[in-house]
């Protein structure tokens, strides 16, 4: 078999004149995981939409392991399992009947259909739920079931738009170890997310999107790394009493430190410059001020760095 394949050539979806999605060429092939990230608006879920057919593209094509969409979407949606915004299950049907009915829908042929069903069941780890009637499950456990059900037809591809979205987190933590197990299927996973964490934690590469254009797609450690600022690093700093302007200004002053910005009074972002030996230096000295200094972090993920300088870019 070869392997799974997305495609999206010229893919440009238009309400009118605004464009929502602009000519978006994009290839992802190969078992892995694909996290796909952009600001609200930015046309995720419009490129998502026109990859399992749900909606048609003003220009330009969508193929699934090189079928097109719009021509054979029969064909071309035969592998393929999505979730794209949370459907309801009907609630008084049980999770097992529930499923029993989208793989009915979904053609999975009535003699296999109950094997197809509890496959997807123990993938989403709801055997003990079995019976419990979908009305009665929390928005997680629904979640799971919706996950389920894009898992019946034992998909090779996953299109998934933010299948954590809405959940506390516990919930969030379980369609993550979900997710991460899915991966181990040989699946093309591609998955939308406002979840950096979460993003840096399942995906192998990333794309960034931005007012319909895609602005990066790589392997998450060489887009982080390309983009990284040589020796600048961003550092959260948390004190146990509001810092005033004298503190502020001492802290400001001392080498190393190039730029500050408080975003509560008892919560600093530090820029420090000069590589670890000139970080360590400006740390101590922060710590011996004597202004209640209580915790550091690292302020953001690199990722998230990353995400925001391109974001900002394209404005
Ligand atoms: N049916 C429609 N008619 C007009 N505009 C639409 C329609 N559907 C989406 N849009 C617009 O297209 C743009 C892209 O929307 P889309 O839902 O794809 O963004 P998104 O990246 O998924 O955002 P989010 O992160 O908030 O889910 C938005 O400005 C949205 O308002
Ligand atoms: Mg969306």
């Amino acid at each position: 078999m070869t392997d799974p394949s997305i495609q999206a050539v010229e893919l440009t979806k238009c309400y009118n004149s605004f464009c929502a999605l602009s000519g978006l060429n994009l290839r992802l092939e190969g078992a892995k995981c694909v996290g796909f990230l952009g600001p609200n608006g930015a046309g995720k879920t419009t490129a998502l939409k026109m990859l399992t057919g749900m909606i048609r593209p003003t220009r330009g094509k969508a193929l699934i392991n090189g079928i097109d969409v719009q021509e054979n979407k029969k064909a071309a949606l035969s592998t393929c399992g999505a979730l794209i915004e949370t459907p309801e299950i009907y609630p008084a049907l049980s999770v097992k009947e529930a499923l029993m009915m989208v793989a009915e829908i979904r053609g999975v042929p009535s003699t296999v259909r109950k094997d197809a069903v509890m496959k997807a069941i123990a993938e989403v780890k709801m055997e003990e739920w079995i019976d419990t009637k979908c009305g009665k499950l929390s928005k997680g456990m629904k979640q799971r079931v919706n996950l389920a059900a894009a898992l019946v037809s034992d998909p090779i591809i996953m299109l998934l738009d933010e299948p954590s979205s809405g959940l506390d987190p516990r919930g969030m933590a379980e369609v993550r170890e979900i997710v991460k197990g899915l991966k181990k299927k040989d699946r093309l996973i591609f998955m939308s997310s406002h979840l950096l964490g979460e993003v840096t934690e399942i995906c192998d590469e990333v794309a960034i999107l931005d007012h319909g254009k895609l602005l990066a797609y790589d392997k998450l450690e060489r887009l982080t790394s390309a983009l990284a600022v040589g020796n600048t690093k961003e550092c959260e700093a948390s004190f146990s009493r509001d810092l005033g302007s004298d503190a502020l200004k001492e802290i400001a002053s001392i080498e190393g430190v190039t730029g500050l910005e408080l975003v509560e009074p008892k919560r600093l972002i530090l820029r420090l410059e000069g590589g670890n030996e000139a970080q360590e230096r400006a740390l101590a000295k922060i710590a011996g001020l004597g202004v209640g200094l209580i915790a550091f972090r690292p302020s953001s993920s690199a990722l998230e760095e990353t995400y925001l300088r391109l974001v900002k870019d394209s404005r």
